[in-house]
């Protein structure tokens, strides 16, 4: 079985993770979607949080059809998950070439620790080329509307965040 794993922050999810998700099960038996927790990077949203909407945004986009999208949370090294789930392929989405210098770095850098993972990458597509979590975040905290860039669990994370739920 092809098993990959598509490791993120996903803070939230954007419609342009959900068009990696669904282009990468063409490739691949299975998708295992990773949330990194306990990074330097603070969250705000907690890692179940994150599982939790990714697996609602998957389900609604049609992808969770015979179990072949894990959703779950990670602690450390990306390539030890993969070692752990059994995938050989790690997958990143690349938007513009300015992602370019650091995924390259982190694929051989991957690749050094683990020489039979490897990692693949999908152009994310034309309309979501300048979407980012970080955009994402900061127009939904100052009340804009961001539901045509990220899915609708994630949106409505947002709204209920905005409204101090
Ligand atoms: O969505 P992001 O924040 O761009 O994802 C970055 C992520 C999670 C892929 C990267 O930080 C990562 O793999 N972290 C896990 C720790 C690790 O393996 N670090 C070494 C990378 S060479």
């Amino acid at each position: 079985m092809r098993i990959a794993v598509y490791p993120g922050s996903f803070d939230p999810i954007t419609f342009g993770h959900l068009d990696v998700v669904r282009r990468a099960t063409e490739v691949f038996d299975r998708v295992v979607v990773a949330v990194l927790v306990n990074t330097r990077k603070v969250p705000t949203q907690t890692g179940e949080d994150r599982v939790r909407v990714i697996r609602e945004s998957v389900r609604d986009a049609g992808l969770d059809q015979q179990d072949r999208v894990h959703v779950m949370t990670f602690e450390g090294l990306t390539v030890e998950l993969a070692r752990a789930v059994g995938a050989r392929h790690i997958v990143r989405g690349l938007r513009a070439t300015s992602d370019f210098e650091s995924e390259l770095q982190m694929a051989h850098m991957n690749h050094r620790m683990a020489p039979e993972v490897d990692t693949v990458f999908f152009m994310t597509g034309i309309d979501h080329a300048y979407l980012s979590s970080s955009l994402v975040r900061e127009i939904a905290a100052f009340g804009g509307d961001v539901s045509g860039m990220v899915p609708g669990p994630a949106d409505r994370m947002l709204r209920r965040k905005l409204a101090g739920d």
